[in-house]
């Protein structure tokens, strides 16, 4: 089983509160969704692996560490992933993007897939799926079936927050990814909506209700 650690620094609560607020403006909204992804990518990449080289201080020569290989891959589920892209990046600016469409219809909540573009060389990468919301769980569920059938197997989830129902779903779909999320609510709404969550992401990242 993965883990799934809620990062519940006082500063991503602190901000997750003003997004989850309905009178937040879609200015603030997309301001404070980056700097919460910001303050997660700092979580989340805690276990990179680092390794040796010599540096040359302008004291002494020491040995001092980098990053090991290749830069991550960040995974954005369209459209509301696009809005934690930016807030990774100023942490990771070498990362590559790959995006992966899907929508959830309405009646049937279940995902349908439109798009994907991912980085050539993929497989050789740790990936990042960024979603903010994960509540039945049947995107993210379908976007790491799409990642694992191009042989991608280095593979975590982030999102902002999570129903219990959506946790339980993924953890058992993909038990080899760990989760990351800010916030794990109380349940599910007849309509799929997390409750009480912060309404519907990407509506409210891009104006669009
Ligand atoms: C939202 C959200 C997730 C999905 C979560 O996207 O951003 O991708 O719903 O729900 P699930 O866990 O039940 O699958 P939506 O389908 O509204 O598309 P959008 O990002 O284009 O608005
Ligand atoms: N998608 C959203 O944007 N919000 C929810 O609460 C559930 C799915």
């Amino acid at each position: 089983m993965g883990k799934v650690v809620v990062c519940d620094h006082p500063l991503i609560q602190h901000k997750l509160t003003y997004i989850r607020d309905e009178n937040t403006t879609t200015k603030d909204f997309r301001e404070l969704v980056d700097e919460v992804a910001t303050l997660m990518a700092y979580e989340i990449t805690r276990e990179i692996p680092l390794e040796t080289v010599r540096v040359k201080t302008p004291v002494a020569e020491t040995d001092a560490k980098i990053i090991s290989g290749r830069m991550l891959g960040l995974i954005p589920i369209l459209r509301a992933g696009l809005g934690m892209v930016d807030g990774i990046l100023k942490l990771l600016p070498a990362a590559k993007v790959g995006h992966i469409g899907l929508y959830r219809d309405p009646e049937t909540l279940k995902p349908v897939e439109y798009y994907s573009k991912l980085p050539t060389d993929v497989t050789e990468r740790e990936l990042i799926v960024i979603d903010p919301m994960l509540a039945t769980g049947g995107s993210a569920i379908a976007a790491i079936d799409v990642l694992k059938e191009r042989n991608c197997n280095q593979i975590k989830l982030m999102c902002l927050i999570a129903a219990p129902e959506g946790v339980k779903a993924f953890t058992a779909a993909h038990p080899d990814v760990d989760v990351y999320v800010a916030a794990i609510d109380d349940h599910l709404n007849d309509h799929g909506y997390i409750v009480p969550g912060l309404g519907d992401a990407g509506d409210r990242l891009f104006g669009t209700k």
